[in-house]
């Protein structure tokens, strides 16, 4: 794992988008893993500008997100297809066909998870993968348990992780209790992954992250396995972290 302390998100989030306008260029093809919650909304943001700046385009690019809740509508105001439609998809100029987002609505989620790793791997699979960390180490939405999951399947939410995303609901009752997100394997098998994380409330898992032990009650501490994962964090979200092993940018 490569690790960069930033001073704040806003330079966290330039350094993250330089990888992937780097990554469009080199490939403009590239098969991206995105992400929701508000970690990457500046990323996004950067990204946008830099599409409007016609520095990058999205014409070839085909996106996979991470994961949906289950049984919310994708016009629904939290789901992340509207999340990804107002925050990036509407702004850029991918095509329609080229966005992929598990549907939180199908009767059968076992099918849907199926046809999603299908579609990743006839799109020649994952070449970069960003991501955000949960307060309790979660990446999408693999929660800690004993066991974790390979690929994209129903997964049933933490109280804990309801109630860090009930200020998007209003209330914790308003959270769904299920969502479908890619596996552990899924992520794994990208080529490169970057993981953001910012704020004081991210320090534990950031550090249990990094350093801990490679642990399945620490989802995002699997990283450790994969040979090109970087890790940005502000100095907030780094400051659990030992100070002298990780460069500060
Ligand atoms: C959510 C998402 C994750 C996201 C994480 C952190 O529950 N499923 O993909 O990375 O929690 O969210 P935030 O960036 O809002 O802190």
């Amino acid at each position: 794992m490569k690790v960069y302390l930033f001073k704040d998100h806003a330079d966290t989030s330039e350094y993250a988008a330089k990888v992937l306008i780097d990554q469009l260029k080199t490939r403009p093809n590239s098969v991206l893993g995105l992400a929701t919650g508000s970690t990457p909304i500046e990323l996004y943001q950067l990204l946008i500008k830099a599409f409007q700046d016609h520095e990058i385009s999205f014409q070839d690019v085909i996106t996979f997100n991470l994961d949906e809740y289950l049984g919310i509508p994708a016009d629904h105001p939290q789901s992340y297809a509207r999340f990804m439609h107002e925050q990036l998809f509407s702004s850029i100029d991918i095509r329609k066909h080229s966005v992929h987002i598990p549907n939180g609505t199908s009767q059968d989620p076992d099918q849907v998870g199926r046809a999603y790793e299908e579609a990743i791997r006839q799109a020649g699979g994952i070449d970069l993968q960003v991501l955000g960390l949960g307060n309790n180490g979660h990446i999408g939405f693999n929660e800690p348990d004993e066991e974790l999951q390979n690929y994209t399947h129903a997964t049933h939410l933490t109280q804990e992780t309801r109630q860090a995303n009930a200020r998007f609901f209003g209330s914790i009752e308003d959270v769904p209790t299920d969502a479908i997100t890619m596996g552990m394997g899924t992520i794994l098998r990208a080529g490169k992954i970057v993981l953001l994380a910012s704020g004081e409330h991210k320090a534990d898992a950031v550090q249990k992250t990094v350093e801990g032990g490679i642990s399945t009650r620490i989802p995002a501490s699997l990283l450790q396995l994969h040979p090109d994962v970087l890790v940005l964090v502000d100095r907030a979200a780094g400051s659990k972290l030992n100070p002298d092993s990780y460069e500060v940018r």
